[in-house]
C-alpha cells in the first residue's frame, strides 16, 4: 500500500471517536480585541453594489479608492516577461535589491532627497507597511495620534494590535489640515508615542505644506514621538507637488504604495523608508510574517517608474473628473467641500440633506444607482453628515453620476 494511504487511514481511525462526541456548547471565542475592529464600510458598500449589478442594475461606482485604469502597459509587459522566464520564488524579505535601488532613485529625482536603498523596505501594499511599522515602533497599549477625518484602517489596525488610537479632530475651517495646534488640542495631557500624518489625505484630499510638515516633525522629535507619514497619494496632486516628510525629517517613517498613482491596487505592492535602526527589526518581522513580498509584483513595480507618460495621462483624467464635480456639485446643493489638493476624493458635508450618511448612501445606491461611502468610515464623530465620492473612475461615469444625482436630489 502507498504510504500516504496508510497515513490517511490512520488519520481517519484516530479522528473517528472524536467525531461521535456531541458538538461542543462552549466553542472557543474570537480574540476580544477584535470586537473593537470595525468593518471598512466602503467595502460593504462595494458588496451591496456588486449584488445589485448581479441583478442587472447599472451602478456608478464612487465608493472605492481605486483607479479604474489598468496598470501601465510596460508594467504588464514586465510581469509577462517574468512569467515566461518561469522561476517565481521568494525574494529577500526587504524586497528585490533592484527595486529598492529604483525607489531610492525616485526620491533623488522627485524630491531631491538622498536615501540609501538599504533604508527601503518593499511591502505587500502599504497596508502591510502599517502592520510592520506599528509592530516595530510601538508596544501594546501605547498611544498613536490619527486624524478624523482619516483613513479608517489606521484605527482598526492599531486596535487589532492592542494599541490606542488617539483621535485628532480636524476642523473644516482649517481645510481639514493636520497642524501642531490640532495635535496639542487632542493630546489630553497623556503622552503620545506616535503621530500618523497623511498628505494628500484620504478622504479630504488636503495636503500638508512643507513648513507645517517641518513643524509637525520638530514637535514629534521634541517629544520623543515617532512621526509616521502616509504618502500613498503622492503623484496625485493638482496644483502643487506634495512634500515628503523625509525632506524635513530624516528620522520619519514614510509609507507609500504602488496602488494609487501607479494604478497597481491588485498587485499588492508598496514600500517604506525607515531610519537605519529599524531596518533589521523590520526585516525580522517581514521574514516571519510573510517571508517576502510577491516576486512578480516587485518586477512589475520596478517598471512602473518608466511609465510616467501613461500615468500622467491617467492623472489628467482625474483632474477633469475633479473639475466636473467641483463645478457641478455646488449647483446640486453640495456646497461644503474642502480643498481636494490631491488624491481622488470629494469629501462633502451633507448636513443640509441628512444626519444619517449611511442611510443616505443606502438610499442613493437603491434609488439612484450611485455607490458612495458614508463619512462614518472616516470620522466616528462628524462622519454621520459627510459623504465621500471617489473620482478615480472614468469621465463618463463621473458625468453620469452628476446627472443621476441631479434627478435624485431634486
Ligand atoms: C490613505 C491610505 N493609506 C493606505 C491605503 C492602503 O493601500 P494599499 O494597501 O493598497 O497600499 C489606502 C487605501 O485606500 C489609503 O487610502
Amino acid at each position: 500500500m502507498h504510504p500516504s494511504h496508510c497515513l490517511e487511514e490512520e488519520r481517519l481511525t484516530s479522528y473517528e471517536p472524536q467525531m461521535s462526541i456531541p458538538p461542543s456548547h462552549n466553542p472557543p471565542a474570537v480574540a476580544g480585541r477584535l470586537s473593537r475592529v470595525a468593518p471598512f464600510l466602503a467595502m460593504d458598500v462595494l458588496s451591496a453594489a456588486a449584488a445589485k449589478e448581479r441583478q442587472g442594475e447599472a451602478i456608478v461606482h464612487m465608493e472605492v479608492g481605486q483607479p479604474s485604469a489598468a496598470a501601465p502597459r510596460i508594467v504588464r509587459e514586465a510581469a509577462k516577461a517574468a512569467l515566461d522566464r518561469g522561476a517565481i520564488g521568494y525574494t529577500e524579505a526587504l524586497g528585490l535589491p533592484a527595486l529598492r535601488e529604483r525607489i531610492a532613485q525616485h526620491y533623488r529625482e522627485t524630491y531631491g532627497v538622498s536615501v540609501s536603498p538599504e533604508r527601503i523596505v518593499v511591502t505587500t501594499g502599504s497596508s502591510a507597511g502599517f502592520v510592520l511599522a506599528f509592530l516595530t515602533l510601538f508596544d501594546a497599549g501605547q498611544r498613536v495620534a490619527i486624524t478624523a477625518p482619516g483613513y479608517p484602517a489606521y484605527r482598526n489596525i492599531l486596535q487589532a494590535l492592542d494599541l490606542e488610537p488617539v483621535t485628532v479632530p480636524l476642523r473644516p475651517e482649517d481645510g481639514f489640515a493636520l497642524t501642531v495646534e490640532a495635535l496639542e488640542r487632542a493630546g489630553s495631557g497623556m503622552p503620545l508615542h506616535g503621530v500618523l500624518a497623511m498628505s494628500p489625505a484620504n478622504p479630504s484630499g488636503t495636503m500638508i505644506g512643507t513648513d507645517e510638515m517641518a513643524r509637525l516633525a520638530k514637535h514629534c522629535a521634541a517629544h520623543g514621538v515617532w512621526f509616521v507619514s502616509d504618502e500613498i497619494y503622492h503623484g496625485l496632486t493638482y496644483d502643487r507637488p506634495a512634500s515628503t516628510a523625509l525632506s524635513v525629517d530624516d528620522d520619519a517613517v514614510v509609507i507609500n504604495s504602488f496602488s494609487k498613482y501607479f494604478c497597481m491596487t491588485g498587485w499588492r505592492i508598496g514600500w517604506m523608508v525607515v531610519p537605519d535602526r529599524l531596518v533589521r527589526p523590520i526585516e525580522r518581522l517581514a521574514q516571519n510574517l510573510y517571508i517576502s513580498p510577491p516576486y512578480l509584483s516587485q518586477v512589475a513595480a520596478a517598471a512602473s517608474f518608466e511609465a510616467t507618460e501613461e500615468l500622467e495621462s491617467i492623472k489628467a483624467g482625474y483632474a477633469r473628473n475633479r473639475a466636473i464635480l467641483l463645478n457641478e456639485l455646488p449647483h446640486l446643493g453640495i456646497t461644503e467641500i474642502h480643498p481636494v489638493d490631491g488624491a481622488f476624493y470629494i469629501y462633502a458635508d451633507i448636513a443640509r440633506f441628512t444626519n444619517d450618511a449611511a442611510g443616505f448612501c443606502a438610499r442613493m445606491l437603491d434609488e439612484a444607482g450611485i455607490a458612495a461611502t458614508p463619512g462614518l468610515d472616516f470620522d466616528p464623530l462628524e462622519g454621520a453628515h459627510h459623504l465621500r465620492l471617489s473620482f478615480a473612475g472614468s469621465e463618463s461615469d463621473c458625468r453620469e453620476a452628476v446627472i443621476r444625482l441631479k434627478n435624485w436630489l431634486r
